[in-house]
């Protein structure tokens, strides 16, 4: 892989076939930070292949723990000698999830200093919940915008955290102070996705006392002491609703396999309501689409809700249904700028705010378009293969970050993409 590197998707022609999904993204990027308050060895399984988790590693080493790769899943994860240490912008610019590094450091040492994160760009990203929760349990935070967080206590004590907004980050960040706390912390309005869940289980399989999670209160009694553990990640929910929709898209006939049905019911859902057929085995399903289908109309919201992880691809699946459809994004004020890619390939979508409005088309067409973030870029890749001719999409930097061998997967679903790095510059003659 290299920056700089293209898609070349020739569309037109249906998946078929079956697709192993990997582990959780937005689990791991948690999992390997906890690990920091273990003070000993852990081993990670189905951990995915993505740029996120080789940084987060990156960091982990960067601050003294040993990381082992046991196999390209597997990792061995030894804390024993971390230092706490600032963790500079160059590297925490690279991932959301660099926060996690927060309460963790937190929590194992009583102080954190980390350069404010970076992820994709969906508009603002305050973390006013996060430095909330943290001062509940007793710390004293020092924050300006794109600077150093500052976060020190001389004991971290339970509390009753209850967050304004609904927010996965704040949730699992105060989570991993929280189990160094004295005494009860209970998080109210607390995030529910699965990968809050698959966290607090592999707290507690580390010697925290958590329950609740996976609720709206979670309840956390700290300051148990905590070991290394083995621990598989959970299947990624959003990489497998990906290649739902692009299954439905192109009206193809795909076999999902390794994943937790349960957490995509809402995407079952409205697949089924747009005339999708989805078979669910549990631990797989299979997807196939009559042409055309119908529209819908989505609204976004935290789980149980339609993630809004899936929201792009789920607009290009809508971008060609037949009628009228509508996609409400409820979680971020700014995630509709890939439309502007959709609309050159001939997409009839209007968008205001947070709402977009479309009108079915028959058919996308090539164009070079690029991906302007993570599930962004994903979403690029189903227009393309929805489209006839040939399409490249620039910057999928942004896709490796979360799906792991993206175009193995899918050329092994028939689809005919291929990557392509750019050429070397020309070395300068030697005359
Ligand atoms: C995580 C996911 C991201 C996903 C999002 C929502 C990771 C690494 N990233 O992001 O892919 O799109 O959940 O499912 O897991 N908010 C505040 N104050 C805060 C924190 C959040 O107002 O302190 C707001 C945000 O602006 C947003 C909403 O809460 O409107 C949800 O954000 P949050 O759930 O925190 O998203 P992330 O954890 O950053």
């Amino acid at each position: 892989m290299h920056s700089g590197d293209i898609f070349v998707i020739q569309g037109g022609k249906p998946l078929r076939g079956s697709v192993t999904i990997s582990g959780a993204k937005n689990a791991a990027v948690a999992i390997l930070p906890a690990t920091i308050l273990a003070q000993g060895v852990c081993v990670i399984e189905n951990v995915p292949q993505i740029s996120d988790v080789q940084i987060m590693l990156e960091i982990l080493q960067y601050l003294g723990a040993e990381v082992k790769s046991l196999n390209p899943h597997k990792y061995q994860i030894d804390t024993t000698h971390l230092r706490s240490q600032t963790v500079p912008q160059e590297m925490t610019k690279l991932l959301r999830a660099s926060y996690y590094l927060i309460g963790a450091m937190l929590g194992r040492f009583g102080s954190a200093k980390v350069a404010s994160p970076g992820g994709c760009d969906f508009g603002i990203r305050p973390i006013d919940q996060h430095l909330k929760g943290f001062e509940l349990l007793g710390a004293e935070v020092s924050y300006e915008q794109n600077a150093i967080i500052e976060i020190t206590a001389d004991k971290l004590i339970g509390s009753q955290v209850y967050f304004d907004k609904v927010s996965v980050g704040a949730t699992i960040n105060v989570m991993l102070a929280a189990v160094k706390a004295e005494g009860l912390t209970v998080i109210e309005n607390a995030a529910k996705e699965p990968h809050v869940v698959d966290l607090a289980n592999f707290l507690n399989m580390m010697g925290a006392d958590i329950w609740g999670a996976g609720t709206d209160t979670i309840k956390i009694r700290g300051n148990k002491p905590m070991r290394g553990c083995d621990y598989t990640i959970i299947p990624d929910q959003i990489e497998a609703g990906t290649y739902m929709i692009a299954a439905a898209a192109t009206h193809g006939d795909v076999k999902v396999k390794n994943i937790i049905s349960k957490h995509l019911e809402s995407l079952t859902a409205k697949l089924k309501e747009c005339g999708v057929q989805v078979e669910d085995g549990g631990d797989w399903c299979k997807v196939s689409a009559p042409n055309p289908f119908a529209g819908s109309h989505i609204k976004t919201g935290p789980h149980p809700g339609f993630p809004t992880d899936l929201q792009p691809q789920m607009t290009v699946l809508l971008s060609i249904a037949s009628g009228n459809s509508s996609v409400t994004e409820g979680v971020w004020d700014n995630r509709f700028k890939y439309v502007g890619q959709l609309l050159l390939m001939g997409a009839d979508i209007s968008v205001n705010g947070q709402f977009a409005s479309i009108e079915g088309v028959d058919a996308l067409r090539s164009a070079t378009i690029h991906a302007d973030d993570l599930r962004a870029g994903a979403a690029m890749i189903i227009a393309g293969l929805v489209a006839q001719g040939v399409t490249r999409v620039e910057k999928v930097d942004h896709i490796d970050r979360g799906y792991e061998d993206v175009v193995e997967k899918f050329r092994k679903l028939g689809a005919r993409i291929k990557r392509v790095s750019p050429e070397p510059a020309r070395a300068a003659s030697a005359g």
